[in-house]
């Protein structure tokens, strides 16, 4: 196994051919490592764990099991891209669990974050372990875990890795890319043939859509903010914006009064929050065109059943933290 500290010597991947190199030499370290045995791997869908994904499936095909829990709190589509992606083109031996309905009736009624992001994190944990108890013969866990996060673990990532795996499952791990910096990792998730929107996808906190329906969840709450949060990253992508480090929508807990078609419309306002950011301790706003949220207001009111009002969050980090709980 690779110990934890990145050699002075290795290059940073930068380009596709050097992507090939390290994607060859890893196939060939993964190979050594596991035999014939099997893998198991958490997959969300984020660029890391993907990443792991594809190159696990190159080095060892359905040897890797992949399990996807969709809490019910993705983005639009992204349950989809990965069942799409890994399931049907890299036929990848996938196990979708969609434990929407097990979520959302514990998220019910509780308002509190930490409470929130506490029951997501353990549920996760819970669920992973049953899909894990019901396979043969496993012997390794893979984990998507990248070089920031062995030198943050002891720092601000700690509290957000509410996605960690059971600390019981005492099983040899896979770690390819734990070497590797975020953009190096991108470079070689294009070199194994992920889609571009996969691979450079903006961070989307482990608790997903959970900590940006505010307070307590509902159902009519959470697919409002679901499409309100489609659309803004349609209009980005169409705009050019979607280089902005993240850019998110959040719905809270109470509605004010609106009119539609001649008749009072109660709805939630949609929250923007567009920010920059180097590492994420602090965070300044992207100042959006205001055709652009003009586009993007007149869209989310008309399209999305319960919204009536749009609203544009100016706060830095600090004194704003970058979700709103
Ligand atoms: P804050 O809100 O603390 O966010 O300014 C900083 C960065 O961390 C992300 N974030 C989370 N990521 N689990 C995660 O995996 C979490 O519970 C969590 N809370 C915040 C946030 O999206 C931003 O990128």
């Amino acid at each position: 196994m690779q110990n934890n500290v990145r050699p002075e010597s290795m290059a940073r991947i930068t380009t596709p051919e050097l992507a090939n190199a390290f994607i060859k030499e890893q196939v060939a370290a993964v190979r050594a490592q596991v035999g014939d045995k099997k893998v198991l791997l958490a997959l969300s869908g984020g660029v890391d764990s993907s990443v792991v994904a594809a190159l696990l499936i190159k080095a060892i095909g359905k040897q890797l099991v992949c399990v996807h829990v969709n809490h019910g709190l993705m983005r639009k589509g992204e349950s989809e891209d990965v069942i799409k992606v890994f399931g049907e083109e890299l036929d990848a031996n996938l196990i979708y669990v969609d434990a929407t309905d097990r979520y959302l009736e514990l998220l019910a009624g509780v308002s509190e974050p930490e409470r929130k992001r506490k029951i997501i994190g353990e549920e996760f944990i819970k669920i992973f372990d049953e899909e894990a108890a019901k396979l043969e013969g496993i012997s390794f866990l893979a984990q998507g875990t990248i070089y920031p996060d062995i030198i943050e673990s002891k720092g601000v990532k700690a509290h957000h890795n509410v996605g960690g795996l059971p600390e019981e499952m005492e099983m040899e791990l896979v770690e390819p890319v734990k070497l590797l910096y975020k953009d190096e990792v991108r470079v070689v998730g294009e070199a194994l043939g992920l889609p571009h929107g996969m691979v450079y996808r903006q961070p989307f906190p482990g608790p997903g859509l959970g900590v940006r329906c505010l307070g307590a969840i509902t159902r009519d709450r959470l697919h409002a903010l679901r499409e309100a949060d489609a659309i803004l990253r349609e209009e980005f992508d169409k705009n050019g914006l979607n280089h902005v480090w993240q850019y998110f929508v959040a719905v809270p807990d109470f509605k004010s009064v609106g009119v539609r078609d001649g008749k009072r419309y109660e709805g939630w306002p949609a929250i923007i929050r567009a920010v920059n950011t180097v590492d994420a301790m602090t965070a300044t706003i992207e100042e959006i065109p205001y055709s652009v949220l003009h586009k993007i207001t007149d869209r989310i009111t008309h399209e999305v059943e319960g919204i009536n009002r749009v609203c544009l969050d100016l706060t830095p980090k600090p004194i704003g933290t970058i979700e709103w709980e």
